[in-house]
């Protein structure tokens, strides 16, 4: 399960309170997961991003439908990822009306909303991982391992709104991982880079084999090689592991591979030749 994108905490029936949280990182996360193999619930916020194919995707709007919405589901799940940027106070009543200017200063009273996260860490079930997101501007680390330990947490993704490249709105951003005993810092990365799924693709005809890598949007490189009925398994993969090499790509960068062949007699032996450099 994956949360992502603001909450919006109604004033009156034309206002809001919100904030700059664009969605980006979550959908980037629940596609990740999705195309990894799991299967994905994805709690959004109101956001103007496409949801992602193959995802369960609950809408909602304000802090508590999010709660209601995550905790519902939240002891089915192995792995919980909240990446939505939750409001933590809300207006303590909801004008049933247009509120009307009058000359003076105006004041709303607040009231905590409740944290999720605290709720999913006290609740947490048995090999349950956890994972949330901690923004800063100041103090990053050492706010972001009390919040760890606070809520219970197995990982939080801290960022420091204040660098460039990081935060809310942008394509970008700068993270570091922190577990109970490990801290990663991670190198500036796109929000889109992490889509990133490059498949090996391999189309075996009658006279030429063509071996590519291609993601959703590009195709690589491709080679051709001759279709050769007598090879084995294990040359096979040499054909493919060559090609692979000619162009700098590691078989770790894959994720999986497509075979297609009008060739039924060395469908089989291609297809486990490109499973041995996968695997
Ligand atoms: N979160 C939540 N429910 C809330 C508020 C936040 O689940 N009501 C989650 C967010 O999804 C995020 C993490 O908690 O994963 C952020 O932690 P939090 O302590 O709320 O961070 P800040 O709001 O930045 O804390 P502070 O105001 O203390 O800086």
């Amino acid at each position: 399960l994956v949360t992502a994108g603001p909450t919006q905490e109604p004033i009156d029936p034309v206002r809001y309170l919100t904030n700059h949280s664009s969605g980006k990182m979550g959908y980037a996360i629940a596609k990740v997961c999705s195309m990894r193999g799991a299967e994905v619930t994805l709690v959004s916020g109101k956001t103007a991003i496409k949801p992602p194919l193959f995802v369960d995707v609950v809408p909602v709007t304000t802090a508590r439908e999010m709660y209601e919405a995550v905790t519902g589901r939240s002891d089915r799940q192995d792995i919980v990822i909240k990446a939505a940027a939750v409001a933590d106070y809300r207006p303590k009543t909801i004008s049933e009306q247009k509120v009307k200017k009058t000359d003076g200063e105006l004041s709303i009273e607040m009231e905590r909303t409740d944290d999720i996260l605290k709720y999913l860490g006290e609740h947490k079930r048995a090999n349950q991982f956890l994972c949330g997101f901690s923004m800063e501007t100041e103090h990053m680390l050492e706010n972001s391992r009390k919040k760890l330990k606070k809520k219970n947490l197995d990982m939080i993704v801290a960022n420091n709104v204040k660098v460039e490249g990081a935060g809310f709105a942008g394509d970008t951003n700068i993270v570091t991982l922190i577990t109970g005993d490990d801290e990663t810092q991670l190198p500036l990365l796109s929000k889109e880079e992490t889509e990133r799924i490059m498949i090996l693709a391999i189309d075996i005809g009658n006279t030429n084999i063509v071996v590519g890598c291609i993601d959703e949007q590009k195709t690589y490189f491709i080679e051709r090689v001759s279709t050769d009925r007598s090879k084995t398994e294990l040359e096979y993969a040499i054909v493919i592991k060559n090609v692979l090499d000619i162009f700098k790509m590691s078989p770790k960068e894959l994720e999986g591979g497509i075979v297609c062949s009008v060739v039924p007699q060395i469908t089989q032996i291609v297809k486990l030749a490109a499973e041995k450099i996968l695997k």
